[in-house]
């Protein structure tokens, strides 16, 4: 090689690709104190992505007017739910925490993506169809809900949105909705696509179905140890006798300790089962052990947060702010793309 040509710097041979920006979007309800279903299932991958991207997380409050009608009782479960997700780790330095009815402009979006819903789509929807099925009034919010949140998500140009099993059909909608937008009026909206995390998908509740509040078999995150306790005790199991071995694997008692369980634990009980000659007692009284142990640190942070109320306020104010700066870039672009907006469609590539 010529001297000249050790001189000169090595050329990449292409160059490097820029890596499409990621946003983490989810909501959840404040229907209730959240249990061990919203946090496995959803609120520890919140904390865990908080930080890969953008991140924007909001108490669905609209959504929660579907069922709470006591206005005392929602501000109520509002607050705790803000506490409780800064408690358990959600860092509003990384992440926007807001209140969901704070960004008015996901309200003004909904309607746009209403005008192309089709009926059959929401009918179809697993949530709506079984609340009607076990005879709770179906008024157009619960049948409407799924557009809400498919505004939700887009008007944060969302990429993932991490949540449980049951909220997958409704995220298939939200792309279902996006795509025909952008069908007809051009590439407005960005498709998320949902994140599940194996383990916490979806969480049995105390009696073996799915961990949920309407079937009131919830253990929630931060109720009394005792309370807790008395619950975990009175998990269903079968009623086979204690020599007999028992395959672990779709047990919910089982699947329960699972979550808590360090692997080489989970992997110690499962052998017990397998060899049997043991009561489900004990694993019950495992399992009390390992959640409050779990949930230690948070539950004190919450103390420490309860008694400052202005933290929260400022938290979500600051949220909100930076959820509406965003959420209104989007639905100009929209109302621009559609016709509503006097100024023209932006050019292609004008997404935010
Ligand atoms: P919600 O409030 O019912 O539940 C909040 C989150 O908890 C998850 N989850 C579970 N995961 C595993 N096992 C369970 N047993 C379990 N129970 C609940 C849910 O899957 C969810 O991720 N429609 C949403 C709220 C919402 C939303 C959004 C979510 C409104 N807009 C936009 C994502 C993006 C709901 O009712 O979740």
């Amino acid at each position: 090689m010529s001297d000249d040509a050790k001189n000169v710097p090595p050329r990449p041979l292409s160059p490097p690709r820029a890596l499409p920006p990621t946003r983490v979007l989810s909501g959840i309800q404040p229907t209730g104190r959240f249990h061990w279903g919203n946090y496995f299932g959803a609120i520890r991958q919140y904390i865990e992505l908080q930080s890969v991207g953008e991140s924007y997380f909001f108490i669905a409050d609209l959504h929660a007017l579907t069922t709470v009608r006591e206005p005392e009782r929602l501000r109520a479960f509002v607050r705790d739910a803000a506490l409780d997700l800064v408690a358990l780790g959600l860092d509003p330095v990384h992440a926007a925490l807001f209140v969901q009815s704070d960004v008015p402009e996901v309200t003004e979006l909904t309607w746009l993506l209403m005008t192309v819903t089709p009926m059959g789509l929401l009918e179809r929807c697993h949530a709506f169809k079984d609340k009607k099925s076990r005879g709770m009034a179906a008024d157009a919010g619960l049948f409407t809900y799924p557009v809400l949140m498919s505004a939700d998500i887009l008007a944060y140009d969302a990429t993932i949105v991490p949540v449980g099993e049951d909220q997958v059909q409704h995220i298939e909608v939200c792309r279902d909705l996006a795509g025909t937008f952008n069908h007809l009026y051009g590439e407005v909206f960005t498709l998320p696509k949902p994140r599940l995390v194996e383990a916490g998908a979806r969480v049995p509740g105390t009696d073996g179905q799915k961990m949920s509040k309407s079937y009131e078999n919830t253990i929630e995150v931060f109720e009394e140890p005792s309370v807790q306790k008395k619950k975990i005790m009175r998990i269903t199991t079968d009623s086979r006798p204690l020599e007999e071995p028992k395959e672990p694997e779709g047990d919910h008692l089982f699947d329960l300790f699972s979550l808590f369980a360090p692997a080489a634990e989970r992997e110690a009980m499962a052998a017990l089962y397998r060899r049997g000659g043991f009561g489900y007692g004990d694993v019950k009284k495992a399992l009390v052990a390992a959640a409050a142990d779990f949930f230690a640190d948070a539950r004190r942070r919450r103390a420490e947060l309860a008694a400052d109320p202005g933290t929260i306020d400022a938290i979500l104010a600051r949220g909100a702010e930076r959820a509406r700066a965003k959420a209104g870039d989007v639905l100009s672009r929209a109302k621009r793309a559609c016709g509503l907006s006097r100024l023209p469609a932006q050019p292609a590539g004008g997404k935010a």
